[in-house]
């Protein structure tokens, strides 16, 4: 084992629920951008146990070579070198991608850069061909979110408290805010799975006809 791997405990205890989805909507050989890659344990499952995606990792420039000792240890070739992308920046560096995967980073951005998110994606997944026997673009999104304001766990409640006494900018978002901001970068939600540890997988899909690869 690298001896300077990050490790995060709740990748280790998601990555397994993530995965059961993640089979199941991308069926189709294609590259998923993940966004906010983080530590790279979840790239290196996702592309273990999903040979036919290539799985393009990317985050923060900050933090974007963070997950490199999981990438490096694990040698995949269905895994793409990390690229600097900050949600925020224009243009994108990489827009060739068919299908999306983020954990845990609504609530971590500001809401702008939330916005810049689903603009990025609705961007790409638009100008991007999908595979033939895939009807739509994707995005999953991970992680706790807010129904009509209500939080789905008193554990859910406190962890939106203590992010914003950290920082104001950050917090857990309301679905139907995500839901409206998706319509107006032509995504659905096609699919809202309730996850173990009070998260929910959000799959988003482009609503305007695609065209082939
Ligand atoms: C809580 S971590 C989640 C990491 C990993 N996906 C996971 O589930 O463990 C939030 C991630 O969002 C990334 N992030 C925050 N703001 C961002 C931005 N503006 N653009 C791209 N990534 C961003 C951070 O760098 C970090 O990797």
């Amino acid at each position: 084992m690298h001896p300077k791997k990050p490790f995060s405990q709740a990748c280790d205890n998601n990555k397994g629920p993530i995965l059961d989805t993640l089979r199941q909507v991308f069926t189709a050989p294609t590259t998923v951008l993940e966004i906010g890659t983080g530590t790279g344990q979840h790239a290196v499952h996702f592309a273990t146990h999903l040979p036919h995606l290539y799985w393009q990792t990317s985050d923060h420039p900050n933090h974007y070579q963070l997950c490199q000792p999981w990438l490096i240890d694990a040698g995949l070739p269905n895994i793409g070198n990390p690229i600097a992308l900050n949600v925020s920046q224009e243009p994108w560096p990489l827009m060739e991608f068919s299908g999306v995967f983020s954990a845990n980073t609504a609530h971590i951005m500001a809401w702008h850069e939330v916005e810049a998110m689903f603009a990025g994606v609705g961007r790409g997944l638009a100008d991007s061909a999908v595979p033939e026997n895939e009807e739509r673009g994707q995005f999953c999104l991970y992680g706790p979110f807010k129904y009509n304001g209500d939080f789905t766990s008193a554990s859910n409640q406190s962890f939106d408290q203590h992010l914003r006494s950290h920082a104001a900018h950050m917090g857990i978002r309301n679905i139907e805010s995500l839901i409206e901001l998706a319509q107006s970068h032509g995504m659905v939600l096609a699919q809202d799975r309730t996850m173990p540890a009070n998260n929910q997988l959000l799959v988003w899909r482009t609503t305007t006809e695609p065209e082939a690869l």
